[in-house]
């Protein structure tokens, strides 16, 4: 009965090289649907204003603020022009207490506001601000806005565990503008930028070559820069780089090609946000153990894997994240002993056999391999948008291409990042794939947004 459990979810899980490239090139297709026309497409292929990327001119104190990822943080940073680049930087991390994730508006924007105050009263002598001028900041906000400028936007909808219906609607850059203002801080908002954008930018500012960026975290996303002719939808003045960035909240892609299972459904079914996010919830770190959570409650109620009771706290949703996950994947001592561990403490099992833990990794590696050749194929998907996915006739014409990538879960679940940089190469073939550049940018979105904060400040800054 365990096997044939597993083997139902191995097949209806499966991701063959060949619904690879189909999942490829689905990606390619929406992206083209989604820039030709508003709500062409459930990949949104977003506008972000950013037509011009960090050059490293960017010079003076800035703040960033970054609210969407596992914990909301604040940043400042002295940029020192081209010769000195960042000169110095300092931030600070605060976890979001849930219940503000899902209460009003104004409470969520008062708590970053208030934080946001704190560290910049504890601003010391290395930051230097001229006289009389305001701080600036460059906002760092994870979900999905339709910006109307380069600092204001509205919010579509929240994504991954935020549901807050008063903010749906409004532009994010007011709200956290009225609550500094309550909070008694005088700063002005420079550039609104979701994650990928800010990661995008700060790659870039490292590596000339890179030309998108992918979050593999909480959410996933990516973005990438697109030529600004190429964007039916884009009725304003074509920027004189000719570029623009695009913010694709993949995380909401869809296709008749993905491998969905009866889990997945029931995941998106009791999500707080069903039908939405589909991807992402196949993916993503807030979701890949709760879909391993709900295989083991299948083979508990079914086939008694954990003996004749079902373990009570296996009900819960959400008990089981996936840093545990990644712990028991990762297992490698002959008796399973972490896989043990973890299935005690966190369920309450007290002892399993090791038939029984080798059952839970083989689930933790098809639900993660599963993530990990999905995340492979979007990028691919961008890769043949852009026309980077193969060589050219003159394989010595290959244009390096980097991609900056951040996230807690391309960080730190190896499995997971190891299977899809083998799955990229195994895509794109080995002339294409020895082009690609994979940068892990730790916490590159604040520096990012500091950067593009900078460059669309209210003052002259570069190069003073
Ligand atoms: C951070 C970025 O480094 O990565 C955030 O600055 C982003 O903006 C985050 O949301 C994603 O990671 P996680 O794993 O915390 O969701
Ligand atoms: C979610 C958000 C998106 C963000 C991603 C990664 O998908 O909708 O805006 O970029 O998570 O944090």
């Amino acid at each position: 009965r365990v096997a044939a459990v597993i083997k139902e979810l191995e097949d209806r899980a499966a991701t063959p090289i060949g619904k690879l490239r189909q999942v490829a090139d689905a990606m390619t297709v929406e992206m083209h649907a989604g820039l030709a026309s508003e709500g062409g497409s459930k990949l949104k292929m977003l506008i972000s204003y950013v037509d011009n990327l960090p050059t490293g001119d960017e010079a003076g104190l800035f703040y960033a603020l970054d609210l969407g990822g596992t914990n909301f943080r604040v940043l400042r940073v002295q940029l020192g022009g081209k010769e000195k680049r960042v000169v110095k930087q300092e931030f600070e991390e605060v976890s979001i207490p849930p219940h503000l994730m899902v209460g009003g508006s104004d409470e969520l924007f008062d708590f970053i506001a208030s934080a946001l105050a704190k560290f910049v009263a504890s601003e010391g002598d290395d930051f230097h601000l001229p006289v009389d001028r305001q701080r600036e900041l460059g906002f760092t906000f994870s979900f999905p806005v339709r910006q109307t400028s380069i600092a204001s936007g509205t919010l579509i909808k929240w994504t991954k565990g935020f549901n807050i219906d008063s903010t749906v609607g409004e532009d994010v850059v007011a709200e956290l503008t009225r609550a500094m203002e309550r909070q008694g801080l005088d700063m002005r908002v420079s550039a609104l930028v979701n994650d990928t954008i800010g990661t995008l930018a700060g790659g870039r500012y490292y590596d000339r070559d890179v030309v998108a960026a992918v979050i593999l975290g909480t959410g996933t996303n990516a973005a990438y820069v697109e030529r600004a002719n190429a964007i039916p939808k884009w009725h304003g003045l074509l920027p004189k780089s000719g570029e623009m960035v695009i913010n694709m909240e993949w995380g909401n892609f869809r296709s008749s090609h993905l491998p969905i299972t009866d889990y997945d459904r029931a995941l998106d079914v009791e999500s707080l946000n069903p039908g939405e996010q589909i991807f992402e919830k196949l993916i993503s770190g807030m979701y890949l153990g709760e879909i391993l959570r709900r295989v083991l409650l299948k083979l508990a109620t079914e086939t008694a894997l954990f003996g004749d009771t079902v373990p009570p706290k296996l009900e819960t949703p959400f008990i089981l994240r996936t840093p545990a996950m990644s712990v028991m994947h990762h297992d490698n001592s002959p008796d399973l002993r972490e896989v043990g561990n973890k299935l005690k403490e966190l369920l309450g099992i007290p002892n399993t056999s090791l038939k029984t833990r080798k059952v839970v990794v083989q689930i933790c590696d098809i639900i993660a391999k599963r993530g990990a050749h999905l995340a492979a194929a979007g990028i691919v998907g961008i890769l043949k948008k852009i026309g980077r996915d193969a060589p050219p006739k003159d394989v010595s014409k290959l244009p390096r291409t980097a991609i900056a990538m951040d996230g807690g879960l391309y960080e730190h679940y190896t499995i997971f990042s190891d299977c899809l940089q083998s799955t990229l190469k195994e895509m794109l073939g080995p002339e294409a794939s020895t082009a690609i550049v994979i940068k892990l940018a730790n916490d590159g979105s604040g520096i990012g947004a500091s950067l593009l904060a900078a460059s669309h400040s209210q003052h002259l800054v570069l190069g003073e």
